[in-house]
């Protein structure tokens, strides 16, 4: 019998496994008080294979899943749905997997993509979407989380888009990008608060990147051109679709969110990685933009799951750029010596001055796995240079921490910290709400999910209408 990839794979193994049920329930079992100002949904998306892996798999390659936690009046719910694209359709009616995944691209022919939707979910103009940066957005129900369908604005929106656009708090409009290997590699978008399509530019950039993520301020857009490249060479080298090309370098691109292409100024520094910007704004000269940035990304090679070392050569630490606007320059301030993923921010202050920023981290005794765990979480005040963490223990990876203030005019850091966790001695997950003044502390309250979420990336709290 041939060897089955999730026995063999880590990443389909523990709380990487998928989690195949569907379902409701309600009235989960609160250790406690929910706080009765903290009302509306928390949206999470992640990876969650179907089916076994026809191939090789990578992390990235699983079905999107979303899992909604609803909480009204001091009681929570919650609700997991497949995102259901044409291609589980196919598989579905199949019975089986036949997509590859990332690690399983031949180099003689065209990359077949299934849109697995499944690295974030953002609510937008009435509209959610869950994303993934090779693809469409899919429209899902909110409520049900039914599957709409395929969403390109009104037919205006032609390719990928990233899985990671910005909401403006000020103006409700929705910036995004889309990347491709093949020209055009770069285009950048921008909807108006009711969701239209009204701005398109294609970028130049010197390469095709994989370009996760990018930043905004109130005035510009914030490209960052990492050495990860497309490269067919490279699938027929080591089996990745991504080359890391250190000797390039980093460029990051500044936009004015007024102009175009012929007005992006590009600033170069040290050759890095960076999935996920903490946030951006403009002080005085400066543009400062904080980032979780990796020294370099390895992480396409094939080996890389099964390697022992991986983690330590393929972490993030929290970095602060300072882009001078008049002379060109780049400052590089390491923030932080301890690694940590999936910054966030104030959603309040998207490319405004924030002081606080919260992460998920290595927690001091360590994440009891060489895998994309993170057991500790978080907080930054970036005006005093300190930080508060709050650990889980090894083997009780938790996912991205989420700020929601306790009202729409609450202070920076008044309000509440999220987070979705795994709790291993009784394999299911909790979701903590976390009083953001006093993160190491008591949690407010401990949400019990049912059963385990699949460790996954990213989330977003939609408030009650
Ligand atoms: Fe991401």
């Amino acid at each position: 019998m041939s060897e089955r990839e999730s026995d063999v794979n880590p990443l389909l193994q523990g709380n990487f496994a998928p989690w195949r049920m569907e379902g409701t329930a309600d009235d989960l079992e609160v250790i406690g008080e929910i706080p009765r100002d903290l009302n509306g949904t928390f949206y999470r998306n992640g990876p969650n294979p179907a089916y076994e892996p026809a191939g090789r798999y990578h992390w990235f390659d699983g079905d999107g899943m979303i899992h909604a936690i609803s909480i009204r009046d001091g009681r929570a719910s919650y609700r997991n749905r497949y995102v259901m694209n044409d291609g589980l359709k196919e598989e579905r009616a199949a019975g089986k997997a036949i997509y590859p995944g990332l690690l399983g691209m031949k180099p003689s022919e065209m990359p077949a993509f299934k849109t697995t939707s499944n690295t974030n979910i953002v609510y937008h103009a009435g509209k959610l979407l869950a994303l993934v940066e090779s693809s469409l957005p899919t429209a899902m129900q909110p409520c049900t989380l039914e599957t709409i369908g395929p969403y390109d604005f009104g037919g205006k929106l032609m390719g990928a888009m990233t899985a990671h656009p910005k909401l403006d708090p000020e103006t409700g409009e929705m910036l995004f990008f889309g990347y491709a290997p093949f020209p055009p590699y770069l285009q950048y978008y921008a909807a108006d608060q009711s969701g239209a399509l009204v701005r398109h530019e294609v970028i130049d950039v010197e390469w095709p990147s994989m370009m996760h993520d990018f930043a905004v301020t109130k005035d510009y857009v914030v490209f960052i051109l990492c050495p990860v490249v497309f490269s067919f060479e490279e699938i027929a080298r080591s089996g990745s679709i991504f080359a890391w090309k250190p000797e390039l370098g980093t460029r990051i691109g500044v936009m004015p969110r007024t102009g175009g292409n012929a007005d992006v100024r590009w600033f170069s520094t040290d050759s890095c990685y960076v999935f996920h910007p903490m946030n951006a704004y403009v002080e005085d000269d400066e543009l400062v933009l904080d980032v979780a940035r990796y020294d370099q990304l390895l992480f396409m090679n094939p080996k890389a799951a099964r390697d022992p070392g991986w983690r330590d050569k393929n972490v993030a630490r929290l970095h602060r750029w300072r882009l001078n606007l008049k002379d060109g320059g780049v400052k590089s301030v390491p923030l932080d010596d301890r690694d940590g993923e999936f910054p966030r921010v104030d959603e309040r202050l998207v490319g405004r001055k924030h002081r606080f920023g919260y992460m998920a981290a290595t927690g001091t005794e360590g994440n009891g796995s060489a895998l994309p765990v993170w057991s500790a979480v978080h907080k930054y005040d970036l005006q005093r240079g300190t930080s508060e963490a709050r650990q889980y223990g090894p083997g009780n990876g938790c996912g991205e921490p989420l700020f929601v203030p306790r009202r729409p005019d609450a202070a920076e850091d008044d309000g509440y910290v999220l987070v979705l966790h795994y709790d291993q001695a009784r394999n299911a997950s909790e979701f903590d709400v976390l009083d953001a003044r006093n993160i190491a502390g008591e949690a407010l309250a401990r949400i019990r999910i049912p059963h385990r979420i699949p460790y996954g990336f990213h989330g977003n709290w939609v408030d009650a209408a």
